[in-house]
């Protein structure tokens, strides 16, 4: 795993060299950042991961069923929806599509839209951020570091999380009851000050102009949002991050692929009977707030209370997903937990070693290695038919 923000020494201007493949600024957009050697080790494992994931579905049963149980669902969708561009969901039988805001849905246009926006740094103040920066697709869209400082070096206050599956995730974020919806979520990174990252606090009109100097962003607004004439403002490059968010959409583990060794097996039994309470349903979250120690008022971060004001809320955080959760470590809200072990001890079951190699075995089984590299995920790189 590595490290980029820690390995990082003193100030260092060129930051987007040190996250994510991203594209940079206005002035240098022809320049993907991280070019040269660093970028090809980074294409290479991609494409390693994607092999590695081959396609085992086509392969076994449980495979057969899995794909089957996808085109019903996909068909589902197709013959439920009246909107004349559908969103087709590719999913599993037995998960159900994520509940949409009216003013959003889902078209081809805005994910690509979205896919841009995402990896694009010009949503930060300095043009060295992008969210892709944070959220890398390598690590199911976390990013290695225990916090990740914003583009003022301000540090971070909490670990990263992937964002598998973040379509099916309400409330959002590690402690924010309120934090509902993808749209409103996008402007917390770009806009806030506690801590600063995208650092754009007080300049939305500036992210406006910059994309609107390019012309395929124009065009790109005005299939993503013909209603408004392709009117760019950041509610529209927001509900195009949520769109592209909403495809972040992972279920290939072996879990799901129901290929999971005899030691997975067996720590889905523990995890049913000792964790499940929380990590419940299909992304492994209850979606609820939880005090796992006991509440420090002079700790630094009072969790839920922060947003609430509630007492009760005290140290409490959301049940973080677990899906793909080897690959998003550190762990915990601050990224304090070098291990998976370690994650779970922090819990304070007292758990025996033997059910915790099992219940390692069976979170690994819960990384989906195609997620990791899908390409339809990854830094676009054409846009209107051109390079970027
Ligand atoms: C400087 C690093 C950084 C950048 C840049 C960043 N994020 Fe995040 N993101 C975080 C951290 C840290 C959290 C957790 C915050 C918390 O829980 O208080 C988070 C949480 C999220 C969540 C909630 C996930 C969940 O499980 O609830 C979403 C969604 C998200 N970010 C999307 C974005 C988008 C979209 C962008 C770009 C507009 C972006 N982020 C840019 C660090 C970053
Ligand atoms: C009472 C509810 C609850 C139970 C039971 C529970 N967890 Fe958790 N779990 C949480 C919460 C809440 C967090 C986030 C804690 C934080 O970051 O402060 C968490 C965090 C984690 C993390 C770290 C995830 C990350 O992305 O940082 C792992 C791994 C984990 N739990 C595994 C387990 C396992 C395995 C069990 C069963 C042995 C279990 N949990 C039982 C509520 C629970």
């Amino acid at each position: 795993m590595d490290r980029p923000c820690q390995r990082r020494q003193g100030r260092d201007l060129d930051r987007a060299r040190h996250g994510a493949e991203v594209q940079r600024h206005s002035q240098d957009r022809r320049f993907p950042a991280r070019a040269g050697n660093l970028h090809a080790a980074d294409r290479r494992q991609r494409r390693a991961a994607g092999d590695r994931a081959g396609d085992p579905r086509a392969l076994t049963v449980a495979g057969l069923i899995w794909r089957l149980g996808a085109l019903a669902a996909g068909a589902a969708a197709l013959v439920g929806a009246a909107a004349p561009q559908a969103w087709r969901w590719d999913l599993p039988g037995g998960i159900a599509p994520p509940a949409l805001p009216a003013d959003n849905p889902m078209t081809a246009a805005k994910v690509e839209l979205g896919r841009r926006l995402f990896y694009d740094a010009d949503l930060s103040a300095n043009g060295t951020m992008a969210c892709a920066t944070c959220h890398e697709q390598k690590h199911a869209f976390a990013d290695g570091n225990r916090t990740h400082p914003g583009v003022t070096d301000e540090p971070g206050r909490r670990n990263v999380p992937g964002l598998a599956n973040a379509a099916w995730l309400s409330p959002l974020t590690y402690a924010d009851p309120a934090a509902k919806t993808l749209e409103q979520q996008a402007f917390t990174p770009v806009f806030g000050t506690h801590p600063v990252e995208m650092g754009m606090a007080g300049r939305e009109g500036e992210i406006a102009a910059r994309l609107g100097q390019d012309d395929c962003y124009r065009a790109q607004f005005r299939r993503a949002f013909p209603d408004s004439g392709g009117r760019i403002e950041f509610a529209a490059v927001a509900k195009a991050l949520a769109a592209f968010e909403r495809t972040l959409v992972s279920y290939g583990s072996a879990y799901d692929r129901g290929v999971m060794t005899a030691a997975a097996r067996a720590g889905q039994q523990d995890f049913s009977r000792d964790c499940a309470a929380c990590h419940a349903g299909a992304r492994f979250t209850d979606l609820g707030f939880h005090r796992l120690g006991p509440a420090d008022p002079a700790g630094g971060d009072q969790g839920a209370f922060e947003n609430t004001g509630a007492e009760a809320d005290r140290g409490k955080f959301r049940t973080p997903s677990l899906r793909n959760v080897a690959l998003t470590g550190p762990w915990w809200h601050d990224g304090s937990a070098p291990s998976l072990r370690g994650a779970i001890a922090r819990h304070g079951l007292a758990l025996p070693d033997s059910e915790v190699e099992r219940l390692l075995a069976f979170l690994n089984a819960l990384s989906d290695a195609e997620f990791a590299g899908r390409k339809s995920l990854a830094l676009p790189d054409r846009a209107c038919g051109r390079r970027l």
